[in-house]
């Protein structure tokens, strides 16, 4: 394990695993003190939301955050729009290197499009462990992070595109998770100052399909916008407004 590899986050850099967010919690229930970053080159049962399978082979970015995170500080939402908007950051820095034009959005809650095709995917996990020396109980929050670098999977049954296809060549992966740690980083200070409104404000400057009609558990209305917690908005035909904080979104 590297000492301090970004700031305050020590890396464990790892050939393959299972999943990198199934390590950290693993980690967590050692009861492991500071804030780690799980890096994979590969993993044999990548998780995404909802159960789903994340296809993990060669040569894309796969990590975990594991942040010991005070258990009143921490606001799964809200934390989860501030890496969306690190993801954003790091993918338009490094199109701005390869001299690409991305249509880059970020879809709530936490998927990164280029047009209408997923890029990236993020998912929040935490746990509460009893540690025995001192006795207290501690929270960690794990924030699992694929980027598609050089592949996708194209056997789902939404499109996805990577990195390459969108004319970005990556030739160290390392770094590119380097570049997302300076952008959360910078998210995380403010978040952190209890700034979320300007978080709030930048992510909806992003948002996929902001003001367009979704179906939410066969209910129609309007995404207009994420609140101050970070979770989702849909205003439905009567006027009343929804406030989500897990849904399933289908945009129309
Ligand atoms: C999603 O869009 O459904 C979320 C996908 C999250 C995938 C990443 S890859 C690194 C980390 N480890 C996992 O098993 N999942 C996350």
């Amino acid at each position: 394990m590297n000492k301090h590899w970004f700031r305050n986050y020590k890396l464990l850099n790892l050939d393959e695993i299972d999943s990198t967010n199934s390590e950290a919690i693993r980690l967590a229930k050692t009861g492991i003190m500071g804030n780690h970053i799980i890096l994979a080159k590969r993993q044999t049962s990548g998780r995404g939301r909802n159960n789903k399978y994340w296809h993990s082979c060669d040569g894309n970015l796969y990590f975990s955050l594991l942040l010991d995170i005070d258990a009143q500080t921490s606001n799964e939402p809200q934390l989860s729009i501030v890496t969306g908007l690190a993801v954003y950051e790091t993918i338009k820095f490094v199109a701005k290197k390869s001299f690409a034009k991305l249509d880059c959005k970020l879809k709530w809650p936490n998927d990164i499009l280029i047009g209408d095709k997923k890029l990236s995917g993020i998912l929040l996990e935490s746990i509460n462990v009893i540690t025995n020396k001192p006795k207290l109980q501690k929270k960690y929050l794990i924030i699992g992070v694929g980027i598609n670098v050089i592949t996708n999977p194209t056997d789902i049954h939404r499109e996805c595109t990577n990195l390459l296809k969108e004319g970005i060549i990556i030739k160290d992966l390392q770094q590119l998770l380097f570049i997302f740690m300076n952008y959360f980083e910078k998210y995380f200070i403010k978040w952190h100052d209890a700034d979320f409104s300007s978080i709030r404000k930048s992510w909806l400057e992003k948002a996929y399909k902001l003001n367009h009609p979704v179906i939410i558990d066969k209910i129609s209305g309007t995404f207009v916008g994420i609140d101050f917690a970070g979770r989702l908005n849909v205003k439905l035909e009567s006027g009343k407004v929804l406030t989500l904080s897990e849904a399933e979104v289908i945009y129309k």
